[in-house]
């Protein structure tokens, strides 16, 4: 197995210097060593939304999942090919939201005239992203999503966040809207099972999804860290369950846990809750300096999909022209670019 893998990372760097400047291989934080370390770009999702705009080469290959290559297509220039070396590399949570029923529910909730601002995280496909674009709402990370529903609340008389429940309710305990103000929408029965009394009161609906990979820690492991070692610290990302974030000692994006890690004191000691490869990756690099632990050992499936094998075969079929790029289907192009640049410009 090594073997392959050291045989695919030479080629990949021959690929890469054939391709030169007409490649840029970006990648996100939870993504396996041997897929990160031949990107020239690594992020959060919002670097790399951010980033993708200012690329010049022909061809952007993406190490993430599926919606993170969608939203590159999107921000791509005219001629630029986005390539996902697996198309099958799909979020969880993204997938709790199909666009038809997203429209449907949004239909309902908007019938009596309510100028409700619908926020997805950018955890969706483009076809939702296009449904929110319709309806004059913005897309958000995790790292702004504070700045974005202060902005979704400027624009209506309330919020329609999804899909993530967790990032949306930890989000809005940061700006004092609690419980009372929150509903969350059940989606059963294509929406008809939908109280929309009680999402009408609401300031702040909520989509039921969430992370199975960040819903996977808890409190218990929390209290066990810390009775393990009173002085340690734990950092969690905001997909977590407000129980958890609660009981952390900050919550942020990958990015954010980076740079928490980082900037630690020398012999700290933190566990941080969130996609194992993050962690080890930096454990990795401060071992000898912090001592950084998982809270659990937590792997997205999908994120794992991207391998060295299919990143050499994707280098391969661009320099024999075989390529096949992630596509944006013509209708929702334009609406869902409206959603993803209200982020970028509010957040410029
Ligand atoms: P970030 O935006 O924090 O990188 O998170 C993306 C994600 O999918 C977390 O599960
Ligand atoms: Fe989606 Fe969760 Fe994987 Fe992030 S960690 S890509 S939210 S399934």
């Amino acid at each position: 197995m090594t073997q392959i893998t050291d045989n695919d990372a030479r080629a990949i760097e021959e690929l890469r210097a054939r391709l030169g400047s007409r490649l840029t291989i970006v990648g996100h934080h939870y993504q396996r060593e041997e897929a990160i370390r031949h990107c020239d770009i690594r992020g959060d999702s919002l670097e790399l939304a951010r980033r993708v705009p200012g690329i010049d080469a022909d061809h952007i290959v993406f190490c993430g999942v599926y919606f993170m290559a969608e939203s590159a297509a999107l921000l791509a220039r005219e001629g630029q090919q986005v390539l996902l070396p697996d198309h099958g590399a799909d979020c969880v949570m993204a997938q709790m939201t199909p666009a038809a029923l997203l429209d449907r529910v949004l239909g309902r909730l908007t019938a009596s005239g309510r100028k409700l601002i619908p926020l997805a995280y950018v955890n969706t496909s483009l076809a939702v992203k296009a449904v929110v674009g319709r309806y004059g709402g913005a897309v958000c990370t995790s790292a702004n999503a504070e700045k974005m529903l202060n902005w979704a609340f400027r624009q209506g008389d309330g919020v329609f966040f999804l899909p993530d429940k967790n990032l949306a309710r930890n989000t809005a305990r940061k700006l004092g809207i609690t419980g009372r103000d929150t509903h969350i929408l059940d989606v059963r029965r294509a929406g008809d099972a939908a109280d929309l009394d009680a999402a009408d009161k609401a300031a702040l609906v909520l989509w039921p999804g969430l992370c199975a990979i960040h819903a996977r820690f808890n409190t218990g492991l929390i209290e066990a860290a810390r009775q393990a070692d009173p002085s340690c610290k734990v950092i969690v990302h905001p997909e977590c369950s407000p129980e958890v974030v609660r009981a952390s000692d900050g919550a942020g994006s990958t990015s954010y846990i980076i740079d928490y890690v980082r900037n630690a004191p020398d012999g700290s000691h933190i566990y941080v809750g969130t996609e194992i490869n993050l962690v080890e990756r930096l454990a990795r690099e401060q071992a000898g300096r912090l001592r950084v632990e998982p809270l659990r050992a937590s792997a997205c499936s999908n994120m794992a999909k991207i391998t060295p094998e299919n990143l050499r075969r994707t280098l391969e079929s661009i320099v024999d022209g075989t390529a096949v790029p992630v596509t944006v289907p013509q209708e929702d192009a334009a609406p869902a670019k409206a959603a993803l640049e209200r982020m970028l410009e509010a957040c410029a």
